[in-house]
C-alpha cells in the first residue's frame, strides 16, 4: 500500500478496515428476495480501478455533466458554500472534486477531509491534490460514511460543507437513503452545509445506454462481476464469474437504474467464510448496484425534511443534472 504525501494524512474511523468484515449487513443483503450485495463491497481495489475506467466511457454522462457544472461555476459555489472545511463522502479520485476545491483554497486556506472505504484512492487523491492545490491541507478518513461522518461531528469545530457528488446519494434504497441523510444532518451543525448532486429523470433509454458498456467496452461488466472475484477471495465463495450475465435496465416504478447480474445456469453458491450455502436458478438475479433517478422538487423535499434548507442550485439544461446546496437549519 502506498504512503500519503507529506503534508497530509489518512485516518482509519472504523477499526481495522472493520467494514470488510459486516458479516452481519451482508448476510441481510444477501437474504433479500433479490440477493444483493452491499454498494462498497464493490470497492476493493480492482473495483476501484474499474469505477474510474466506466467514468471514462463515451456513453457514461455522469461525471461529464458534474464537471461540466463545477467547470463553469466553481467559483460561485465556493463564494456561496462560504467554510473553510469540507469533507466529501465517497470522494473516490476527488478529480472533479478538484476544481471545487481550488476555487475555495483560491478564497481561503482550506482543509478536505474525503471520506471512503477505498484507502488507495484516498492515498491516491491525498497526494494528487495536494501536489496540485495550494493552499489545501488533506485529511482522508478511511471507513464508511457514518463512521466519517461521527468522526467530523466529534473533531471539527469549524463551519463545516459536507459534499456528496457522483449522484452518489443515489446508490441506496430508499430504507438506506433516509438513514444516511439522518446521519448527515446530524453530524451537522446549524449553518453548515451540504452539497449535493443528482442525476434527474430522463428516458429510460439515456439511463440503459448510460449504464451499460457501449461496443468494444468492458468496464460495466468487469466491475459488475468484480462483486463475485471480491466475495470468493475475502470469503472463500465459489461463485464462477463465466456463468453470470452482467447488464443494468430502469426500473420505472421505483425511478432506479438496477446493475444485475443474472445466472445463466443453475448453481450452488456456498461462502464459508459467512456460513451461507444457497441455490440460484438460471435466470436468478443478484443485484449489484442501485442508481435511484430524481424528480428535482421531490429530491429537493425529501433532503428538506431532514432539516435542511435548500439555498441554491446549480442544473446542467442537457443532462439535467444538478448541484444543490443545503442548510442545517
Ligand atoms: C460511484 S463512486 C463515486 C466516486 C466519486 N465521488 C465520483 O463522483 O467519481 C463511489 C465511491 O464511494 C465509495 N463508497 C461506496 N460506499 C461507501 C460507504 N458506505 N462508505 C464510504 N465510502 C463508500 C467507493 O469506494 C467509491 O470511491
Amino acid at each position: 500500500m502506498s504512503e500519503p504525501a507529506k503534508g497530509t494524512t489518512v485516518l482509519a474511523v472504523e477499526n481495522d478496515a472493520s467494514f470488510w468484515d459486516d458479516h452481519d449487513t451482508l448476510r441481510r443483503c444477501l437474504g433479500e428476495p433479490i440477493p444483493r450485495i452491499p454498494p462498497w463491497f464493490g470497492y476493493d481495489e480492482r473495483g476501484s480501478e474499474l469505477f474510474e475506467s466506466i467514468t471514462g466511457l463515451p456513453t457514461y454522462y455522469l461525471t461529464r455533466a458534474e464537471r461540466g457544472l463545477l467547470e463553469r461555476h466553481a467559483d460561485e459555489i465556493a463564494d456561496v458554500v462560504g467554510g473553510s472545511h469540507l469533507a466529501e463522502l465517497g470522494s473516490g479520485s476527488a478529480k472533479k472534486t478538484r476544481l471545487l476545491l481550488s476555487a475555495c483554497a483560491r478564497r481561503r486556506h482550506t482543509v478536505y477531509f474525503p471520506i471512503d472505504v477505498s484507502r488507495e484512492m484516498l492515498d491516491f487523491s491525498a497526494r494528487a491534490l495536494t501536489t496540485a492545490v495550494p493552499g489545501l491541507t488533506v485529511t482522508g478518513l478511511w471507513g464508511r460514511y457514518e463512521a466519517g461522518l461521527t468522526w467530523l461531528h466529534d473533531n471539527v469545530a469549524a463551519p463545516l460543507v459536507v459534499a456528496f457528488l457522483g449522484s452518489n446519494l443515489g446508490n441506496t434504497t430508499p430504507g438506506e437513503r433516509a438513514a444516511l441523510l439522518a446521519r448527515i444532518s446530524s453530524a451537522l451543525r446549524p449553518g453548515d452545509g451540504f452539497l449535493v448532486s443528482a442525476d434527474l429523470l430522463k428516458p429510460a433509454e439515456t439511463f440503459e445506454t448510460c449504464y451499460n458498456d457501449p461496443p468494444h467496452h468492458s468496464a460495466f461488466a468487469e466491475f459488475r462481476l468484480n462483486h463475485l472475484t471480491h466475495l470468493n477471495r475475502r470469503f472463500g465463495a465459489n461463485f464462477d464469474i463465466e456463468h453470470f450475465r452482467p447488464h443494468a435496465w430502469y426500473d420505472h416504478r421505483d425511478e432506479v437504474v438496477v446493475g444485475h447480474l443474472t445466472a445463466t445456469e443453475d448453481q450452488v453458491i456456498s461462502l464459508p467464510g459467512l456460513g451461507i450455502t444457497t441455490q440460484l436458478r438460471t435466470g436468478d438475479s443478484i443485484n449489484v448496484g442501485f442508481s435511484a433517478k430524481f424528480d428535482r422538487d421531490r429530491f429537493v423535499a425529501e433532503i428538506a425534511a431532514h432539516g435542511l434548507r435548500a439555498e441554491a442550485q446549480w442544473i446542467d439544461p442537457t443532462w439535467r443534472y444538478g448541484i444543490f446546496l443545503f442548510r442545517r437549519g
